[in-house]
């Protein structure tokens, strides 16, 4: 017998030996929850395009706070569908608004839930735009920042841990630190959606959260899928504005942008595994074509792997569960 070869086998041999030498854990304290609220909605309505996810309405929100205490789930990112929408997504900063509503009912149901809130403007602008449009039809960066930074305040008024800009306007970490500063929030934190890539795989969150833009596209404001470097340069802009953890968006495709943007800077790093994500997932695994259970946890393995310490995924609640 040959026996000068490596033996990598010997490490394989049983769970017990796999699991001393296994590199990357995922326990549920690395996972938020997002959930979408309607406002108006009683009980929750199924999203056609992401099964097992759905629309709840206020009444239901302190359940689903209690649910995910029960599950060890300790965050969940929030987005609003509210009852009207406008030119400038004024429902956004509403002090009874949808999200801050909310928030306030999650709380009072699991005071340790952290409350992140997604600021951005597509779901409450009549156009679906991240931002107030200029005469020529592009979003107008520097009128949009006052009312994300408004947004921001608001959601903090309801008790919002973290701020999570996701809209990718420029000078946002800076405008919403000062503005939550000066408003005596100075505890509230910034995970900022730094590297925010202009990507197909939204195509389902933007039927749950009724946020398509009416007309063009993102991609003058999100970022080209092609690059990497580009994605460094955002985070360490996000970084030096005042952002304490960056976030990269979407996950799987950009597992290389997870990787070099771990390099590159000491802060938390989230990453988001995206609508479009989970719907391709969900769509194999109701074939028959691969099994659900398994993928979910070597997709969101590989994530952690990847670089990423916090993920954002609708697999939540799945995945903690099949651990119970
Ligand atoms: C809002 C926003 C989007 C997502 C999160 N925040 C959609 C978009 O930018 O069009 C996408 C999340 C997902 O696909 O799960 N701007």
């Amino acid at each position: 017998m040959e026996t000068g070869i490596r033996r990598h086998r010997r490490l394989r041999r049983s769970e017990s030996i796999r699991a001393l030498v296994r590199e990357t854990e995922l326990t549920p304290s690395h996972l938020v929850y997002p959930i979408f609220v309607e406002a108006g909605l009683a009980g929750r309505q199924p999203i056609e395009p992401m099964p097992g996810q759905f629309r709840l309405g206020l009444d239901i929100v302190a359940e689903e706070a209690k649910e995910l205490r029960r599950l060890g789930i300790p965050a969940v990112l929030l987005f609003g569908i509210p009852d009207t929408k406008d030119e400038s997504g004024s429902a956004a900063w509403r002090p009874n608004g949808v999200v801050q509503e909310a928030i306030r009912r999650m709380k009072d149901a699991n005071p340790d839930l952290v409350a992140i809130g997604d600021v951005c403007l597509c779901e409450y602008t009549t156009h679906g735009h991240c931002g107030v449009l200029a005469p020529d039809g592009s979003v107008d960066n520097d009128r949009t920042l006052p009312l994300l930074a408004q947004m921001a305040v608001s959601l903090a008024e309801a008790g919002c841990d973290i701020i999570a800009p996701s809209d990718m306007m420029d000078g946002r970490v800076a405008a919403i630190r000062a503005a939550l500063d000066s408003a005596g929030f100075s505890q509230v934190a910034i995970l900022s959606y730094a590297a925010k890539f202009a990507s197909a795989f939204y195509g389902p969150f933007r039927v749950a959260a009724d946020s398509a833009p009416a007309f063009g596209d993102r991609r003058g404001y999100q970022m080209d899928p092609a690059n990497v470097r580009m994605a460094i340069d955002e985070v360490l802009t996000d970084e030096a504005e005042g952002a304490d953890m960056v976030m990269v968006k979407p996950a799987l495709p950009y597992l290389d942008v997870i990787r070099a943007v771990r390099e590159r800077t000491e802060l938390p790093l989230a990453a988001y595994n995206v609508s479009g994500e989970y719907a391709m997932l969900l769509a194999a695994a109701e074939r028959g074509w691969i099994d659900r259970e398994r993928a979910v946890h070597e997709a969101l393995t590989a994530i952690r792997r990847a670089g990423a310490d916090i993920i954002i995924t609708y697999h939540a609640k799945e995945w903690a569960k099949a651990r119970c």
